[in-house]
């Protein structure tokens, strides 16, 4: 029995396919290359040290989906595909629509009528909205975004829990991420992303080896003992190994469970600035601009319902996260190859 992971090169998901399979999990991946190299593949199977089955394959093609249902022996799907850019979505909403949430609707279908009722969805922090105080908690009520991408993420949490109220057969694991960055240890894998970086930590580590001049702080003055942003960063190997009790709870019993992946200790963006700056010995000059639209002051998690529930818990420190992001950017310039 195999999981099918989508979006199994990308950022989390290929972090996700190394702790599965390390933990004897088959994997199956499909991704359609928008937003990572092949290489991706090479360097799981690399870590790993065993091959595993990928196919080139848009979630949007039911047909080419169908195939991969009929070859593989299929019994449940991390879900990661999916475009991610806040910005990029307010200017795209159409393709943001299309690719996500037609994407999800494709692929449950497929799922459906191949009997597979078993999936992990990654959602995000971002479905609590802006008026919910942290630590934030599942019960709050989520849907108040402010971005295309973000009601892409809250639609699809919609459909998956009418999803389950139509048929209690499914086991459906909504997982929440908080913010995630950091590395693989060995400095293989990491995120690798197209042009200007939009989020924190792939902005510093450009910094950092001076793709970028200087970092560009969004606001210092927020309602946070510093004045910028406090958010929950979390370890990517942390946020892999989270997918693999969901994806085991998945596996076990139906129903319809939603989990915060993060360690429930929110930093500001001065705080990252200098851990890195101590994790690599690098300078990172910042000048401090305006807000960026749409940001809040403060957002981090209350992760105890995945440690009671899962048994899971990020054991890794921000330290840890600017040293691995550090690693990866460092003796990776220029990401994965072509
Ligand atoms: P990523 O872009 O690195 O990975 C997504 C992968 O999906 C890419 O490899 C891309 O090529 C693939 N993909 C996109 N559309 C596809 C399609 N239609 N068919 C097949 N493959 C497709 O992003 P990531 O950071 O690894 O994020 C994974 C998931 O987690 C996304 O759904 C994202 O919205 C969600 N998420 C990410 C964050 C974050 O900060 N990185 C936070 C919360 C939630
Ligand atoms: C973190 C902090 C910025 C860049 C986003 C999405 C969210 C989720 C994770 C997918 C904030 C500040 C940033 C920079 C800065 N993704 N910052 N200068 O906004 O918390 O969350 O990624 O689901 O949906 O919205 O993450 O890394 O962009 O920002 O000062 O160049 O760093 O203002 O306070 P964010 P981020």
């Amino acid at each position: 029995m195999s999981v099918l992971v989508t979006g199994g090169l990308g950022y989390i998901g290929s972090h996700t396919c190394v702790e599965l399979m390390n933990s004897g999990v088959e994997v199956v991946v499909v991704d359609n290359l928008y937003n990572c190299k092949k290489s991706s593949y090479d360097r799981i199977k690399a870590l790993v040290g065993k091959d595993f089955k990928f196919y080139e394959c848009d979630i949007r093609d039911a047909e080419g989906l169908n195939e991969i249902f009929d070859k593989e022996n299929i019994s449940s799907v991390i879900h990661f595909a999916g475009l991610k850019a806040v910005g990029e979505s307010v200017a795209k909403p159409l393709e943001y629509f299309d690719n996500n949430v037609n994407g999800t609707l494709v692929l449950l279908d497929v799922m459906r009528k191949h009997g597979c009722k078993k999936i992990v969805f990654s959602s995000s922090a971002t479905v609590y909205g802006m008026n919910n105080v942290s630590p934030l908690t599942e019960d709050m009520e989520v849907g108040g975004v402010t971005n295309p991408y973000g009601r892409t993420k809250y639609m699809i949490e919609c459909i998956l829990k009418d999803l389950y109220t139509s048929d209690d057969e499914w086991s459906i694991v909504l997982l929440r991420y908080f913010n995630p960055i950091g590395a693989h240890k060995s400095g293989t894998m990491g995120e690798d992303p197209n042009g200007i970086p939009n989020n924190l930590m792939p902005y510093i580590t450009q910094v950092a080896i001076g793709k970028r001049e200087h970092l560009n702080v969004w606001g210092d003055d927020y309602d946070t003992p510093d004045g910028t942003g406090v958010r929950d960063y979390i370890h990517v190997v942390d946020l892999a190994l989270g997918h693999l009790k969901a994806v085991e709870k998945a596996e076990k019993e139906n129903g319809l469970f939603i989990y915060n992946l993060g360690t429930g200790v929110g930093y500001s963006v001065l705080d990252v600035v200098k851990a890195f700056e101590k994790a690599s010995g690098q300078d990172i000059p910042y000048v401090i601009g305006p807000r960026r639209a749409g940001d809040i002051a403060t957002c981090y998690s209350d992760p105890s319902k995945a440690l009671n529930e899962l048994g899971w818990k990020a054991e890794r420190g921000i330290e840890e996260m600017c040293e691995d992001s550090w690693r990866w950017q460092s003796t990776n310039p220029n990401g994965y190859p072509d």
